[in-house]
């Protein structure tokens, strides 16, 4: 056994603040309150249900993630955030529409005493929306500090020893990183001039940081994904992970496609289209929302399926992601992949996927996990870019220079050699068999 990682211990109580309240930060905050309640079940979250194998095969030791690890427990989470509406996460809850009445009345009390607090909003990165429940301070560099006095209030309101924000805001229009993202002196100057290449988001993550928050960003906006910001954590020693939750049909592409790749059969087309209701879809449907989300979906088989080693497998491959925005189906997306794939000889095959998902749903437990996760960081140590909470990004982020990881089982194995490094188990290779436990 190596020396295990120092990690302060979960005494206390953790907030978990949430950029946008909307239907996964609601469906997340309700569950949690379910499962505290024992009125439901956490599935999908590794932290609350997964276990993982330590030492040799033979030792039979498999514990539950939570018991090996001192996690933060569910009654120990205080939860808050922000919104451009007023809600409370009750009424919003209602308005989502993910959850069933029976599931949100039995927390009904709860929901309603969380209310969020004003916005950081500029109408050009969200023109699907107007709120009125906004932060009106024209000065980006004020806003930060207002955020910050936000922060501070709520912890001291709570009587909470830690912090940590996960982004569940909409996605923010499309920007390439710009001069200003580059180093943190040029994103203070651009806090005082108020760039426009600073979104909301980046004033939230920035506020976060400075007050020791670690900040995860489950959009596919920029966010913490540019130099300044990492530098920013590095300084203040704060954990940041992004970006984009992997759920739905990118989940199931980056299940599939690791397995026609070990298979080494070839695909010549991955056409992916979606049908979407909720107001994610109708932020999607404005063009400079949806290239943020394509720019993170298209990303994933280049990395898994290496053209650039096999170009006859899949060096000419068609690869087309749609969304369109449906308002009859509300948050129960559906999503369909056709797969045009090749085997012995060149030979044609097809494969369907028609996956009958519902976002919130998936996408809750990435919220519980990556807030708990963020925060064992934090009490470890660890700043910085996270990238072993890769398994639940859909374009994670990576150092400069190297290539982000999609494959969910390398993604999943690096999770959890994480886990054995920082109580110093040994890393499992798995040259046995037994692929990802
Ligand atoms: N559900 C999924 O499967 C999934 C997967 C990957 C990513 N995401 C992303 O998660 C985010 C949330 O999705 P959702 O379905 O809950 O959307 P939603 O529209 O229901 O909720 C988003 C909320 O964010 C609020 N908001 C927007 N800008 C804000 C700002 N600057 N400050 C504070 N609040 C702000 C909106 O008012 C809204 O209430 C979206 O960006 C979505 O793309 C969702």
């Amino acid at each position: 056994m190596k020396q295990p990682k120092e990690i302060r211990p979960a005494e206390g109580k953790l907030g978990i603040l949430l950029p946008g309240m909307g239907a996964v930060g609601t469906t997340f905050i309700a569950g949690c309150l379910l499962a505290r309640k024992g009125l439901a079940a956490p599935v999908g979250s590794l932290t609350q249900m997964g276990t993982i194998r330590v030492g040799k095969r033979t030792d039979l030791k498999m514990p539950k993630v939570n018991e090996f690890l001192p996690l933060a427990g569910l009654n120990d989470l205080v939860f808050g955030g922000w919104d451009l509406f007023e809600d409370s996460a009750y009424t919003a809850a209602k308005t989502a529409a993910v959850l069933s009445d029976a599931h949100i009345e039995a927390v009904k009390d709860e929901l309603e005493a969380i209310r969020p607090m004003k916005a950081v909003f500029f109408p050009e990165y969200v023109r699907r929306l107007r709120g009125e429940h906004i932060k009106t301070n024209p000065s980006k560099a004020a806003l930060v500090e207002e955020v910050r006095e936000d922060i501070r209030r709520f912890k001291k309101e709570n009587g909470l020893s830690r912090c940590v924000a996960v982004w569940c805001g909409s996605t923010e229009s499309h920007r390439e990183p710009g001069p200003v993202h580059q180093s943190l002196k040029a994103l203070e100057a651009g806090l005082e001039a108020n760039d426009p290449l600073i979104s909301p988001s980046m004033i939230y993550a920035i506020a976060c940081i400075k007050e020791g928050v670690g900040f995860a960003n489950g959009a596919p906006n920029l966010t913490v994904d540019i130099p300044a910001i990492w530098e920013l954590a590095r300084e203040h020693g704060v954990p940041l992970s992004g970006k984009d939750f992997k759920t739905g049909q990118t989940l199931m592409k980056t299940i599939i496609a690791p397995g026609l790749r070990a298979r080494f059969l070839g695909i010549r087309g991955w056409f992916s289209t979606n049908i979407l209701g909720n107001r994610d879809g109708e932020v999607l449907d404005d063009p400079e929302n949806f290239k943020s989300k394509e720019v993170s979906k298209l990303g994933v088989l280049e990395t898994i399926l290496h053209p650039d080693k096999h170009p006859e497998l899949y060096g000419d491959m068609y690869h087309k992601v749609r969304i369109e925005y449906y308002p009859p189906r509300g948050d129960e997306k559906e999503g369909w992949d056709n797969i045009d794939i090749f085997g012995w000889l060149g030979y044609p095959m097809q494969m369907k996927i028609d996956f009958l998902c519902r976002d919130s749903i998936l996408a809750a437990p990435i919220v519980l996990d990556l807030a708990l996760f963020m925060d064992l960081a934090q009490r470890a140590g660890m700043s910085g870019m996270q990238e072993w909470l890769s398994f639940y990004f859909k374009s994670p982020m990576s150092a400069p220079g190297l290539y982000p990881e999609n494959d969910l089982f390398v993604q999943l194995m690096k999770l959890k050699n994480m886990l054995r490094w920082m109580k110093g188990e040994e890393l499992i290779t798995h040259l046995g068999h037994e692929y990802y436990d």
